[in-house]
């Protein structure tokens, strides 16, 4: 076989892998992880010179794992989850636990963040700022009704239902456990507040007066499309943090929170 053919073989399945790589940063993840313990490893065996005990091998593939995911430019918090990755892992195998401990928080963590891969949303909560001034954004003297487009653990939801008797409040959530704890908030104020368990790209929006989300960059454009073909015209959509590409917002409120986000705000 001459080298061409090798050569043309060789990519046939090099690039498909290099595409599905770029397409997902957990996949580029996994590959760091997988080519520094194969390097640490194989320095550590074949080496004789290098007489580190496991859990400096395990530092020392951490080390690397996170220069390499720099150097790649991944985001930036992937570089202490590659720092401590093998090496808390290394840890905790230390520890001598009962791999139900494992089994239970892994179970757990599905349940909270699982469905994370596929949305491209994690979970994170509003601050009780951006709750307060979403509040101060509303009717007060006519009935209205509100969704949150994954409503997390409820929070914002059973903070401005109390103080905001005249609306009608709705959630709905994705995952388990955060969908579990929104139901147990808002219980007290069942009455103008329901909690739905589902996928929101499948709850129609023409119902609300003022549609509030706290995404990710990752499905702005789609809520655009999804606000503009089923929102009343004169409703709003209020974004926390996140902004729609090319679609100029008519208010941005600067929240002054923790983590200084911005409440975004379109009239359909
Ligand atoms: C950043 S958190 C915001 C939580 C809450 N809205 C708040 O402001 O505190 C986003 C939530 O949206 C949920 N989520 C993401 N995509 C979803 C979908 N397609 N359907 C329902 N929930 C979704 C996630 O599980 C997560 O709990």
């Amino acid at each position: 076989m001459g080298l061409d053919p090798m050569l043309s073989n060789f990519l046939s399945w090099y690039r498909p892998l290099l595409i599905s790589l770029q397409r997902s940063s957990l996949l580029v993840a996994l590959f760091i992880q997988l080519l520094t313990l194969f390097t640490i490893s194989l320095l550590g065996i074949t080496l004789p010179i290098v007489t580190l005990s496991i859990f400096e091998l395990a530092v020392l593939q951490g080390i690397s794992a996170a220069i390499i995911s720099h150097k790649l430019k991944m985001p930036i918090w992937w570089v202490p989850i590659h720092l401590i990755f093998i090496p808390a892992i290394i840890t905790t195998l230390a520890l001598t636990l009962s791999p139900l401990w494992f089994c239970g928080a892994f179970f757990i963590l599905i349940l909270m963040f699982g469905k994370t891969y596929q949305t491209k949303v994690p979970l994170y909560l509003s601050s009780h700022k951006a709750a307060s001034v979403l509040a101060s954004l509303l009717p007060k003297h006519k009935d209205f009704s509100l969704i949150d487009l994954g409503c997390g653990c409820g929070g914002l939801l059973a903070h401005i239902s109390k103080i905001q008797p005249k609306g009608n409040f709705f959630g709905v959530e994705a995952a388990p456990i955060p969908f579990l704890l929104s139901k147990l908030r808002t219980m007290a104020n069942s009455s103008n507040c329901r909690i739905q368990w589902g996928d929101f790209w499948k709850h129609d929006l023409s119902p609300y007066d003022v549609v509030y989300a706290y995404l990710s960059p990752a499905p702005m454009e789609s809520l655009w499309d999804k606000a503009c073909k089923e929102m009343r015209p004169g409703s709003i959509l209020i974004s926390n943090s996140f902004i729609i590409p090319g679609v100029k917002p008519e208010k941005c409120l600067k929240l002054n929170d923790l983590t200084d986000s911005t409440l975004y705000l379109w009239r359909i």
